[in-house]
């Protein structure tokens, strides 16, 4: 019996390739290319299913173009590279990969904002620059972690653990903005007292990122909110590219507006903002939040699992849409 045929659009653990063949013809990309939206296309002709990454553009033009699509699975959690009324208008499944990467990310967040507040990533280029010949009272001096006010924008599952570490682990007082508010229970277990943007930009020592992409969230930090913000601020960015106007945090930055900023994520990554390069009060890390080799190991399964549920069950583990009967 002939297999399915399926796409992997980027290079993968080669368990998960061996997993994934156990069920499909798999055609894969081990070379990792980044391919244009046409190219995909023409790599989808045929296929069923599609393993797919964030950075791989499933946008209405190729879903039209690609008829016998039935499903595309992304090893992400965040889905902003998916157009996905138009999938489900052309009957195609799409599905994410949420939790598995929550404690992961919101590690990072936490370790990419102690590095900013402290300045690791300033001071070691300075050390390995053959710079440092004297130890100095206000040397790489910075912000305090503990005690300190955390504000927290976006309080969903990475936003809770985030709040959790901060407030459980290093005593600070955390606020936080959300579209809805949490319930009573869940702000109790975080910690956390609700505010609005304005409280929390005005308030905050430092402030952390984790709103998904929208075209509603598109800069919710621009020049105006970074304005608002204490000069003693600190930045942290590990939502998506666009949460942030990077030019105009750049040039904060550059005026010592804010104190600091960590930045996971860009706007056009993976090109960075020049401007953003030239400045050393800023922490910049290639998009590597969720990046444990464990935890990219089990959001790889997970998209494997949701292309294997479907394809042979009609049963996707994470599901974010239910696709119009075309059949
Ligand atoms: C995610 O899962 O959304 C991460 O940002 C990796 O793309």
């Amino acid at each position: 019996m002939t297999k399915p045929k399926i796409l992997i659009a980027r290079a993968v653990f080669p368990e998960i390739i061996a997993k994934l063949a156990q069920h499909f013809e798999v055609e894969t990309n081990q070379a990792d290319v980044v391919w244009t939206a046409a190219e995909l296309t023409a790599k989808l002709q045929g296929k069923v299913g599609a393993f797919v990454t964030s950075s791989d553009p499933l946008n209405a033009a190729v879903i039209a173009a690609c008829p016998e699509l039935k499903i595309c699975a992304s090893m992400a959690v965040g889905y902003n590279n998916f157009d996905v009324p138009a999938m489900t208008a052309a009957g195609i499944l799409a599905t994410n990969a949420p939790d598995v990467l929550t404690e992961t990310t919101a590690d990072f967040g936490f370790a990419l904002l102690m590095a900013t507040a402290r300045r690791v990533s300033e001071s070691e280029a300075y050390l390995r620059a053959g710079l440092w010949t004297k130890w100095s009272y206000d040397m790489f001096a910075g912000a305090d972690i503990h005690g300190a006010t955390l504000g927290i924008i976006g309080m969903g599952r990475i936003g809770q653990g985030i709040a959790k570490r901060g407030a459980h682990g290093f005593g600070m007082k955390v606020v936080y903005h959300n579209r809805s508010r949490l319930d009573a229970a869940t702000e109790t277990q975080c910690k956390a007292r609700y505010v609005s943007k304005e409280e929390l930009l005005r308030t905050a020592d430092h402030i952390v990122l984790v709103v998904p992409y929208s075209k509603e969230a598109h800069h919710t930090i621009g020049a105006a909110e970074l304005a608002q913000m204490k000069p003693s601020a600190c930045l942290v960015n590990i939502a998506r590219g666009g949460i942030v106007d990077d030019a105009a945090l750049a040039l904060a930055l550059r005026e010592k507006r804010i104190a600091a900023a960590g930045l996971d994520v860009y706007e056009g990554e993976p090109q960075v903002h020049p401007d953003l390069l030239t400045v050393s009060t800023v922490v910049l890390t290639p998009h590597i939040a969720s990046a444990s080799i464990p935890t990219r190991m089990a959001m790889a399964n997970l998209a494997a699992d949701n292309l294997i549920g479907y394809l042979l069950h009609k049963k996707a583990v994470t599901p974010l849409n239910v696709p119009v009967n075309i059949a």
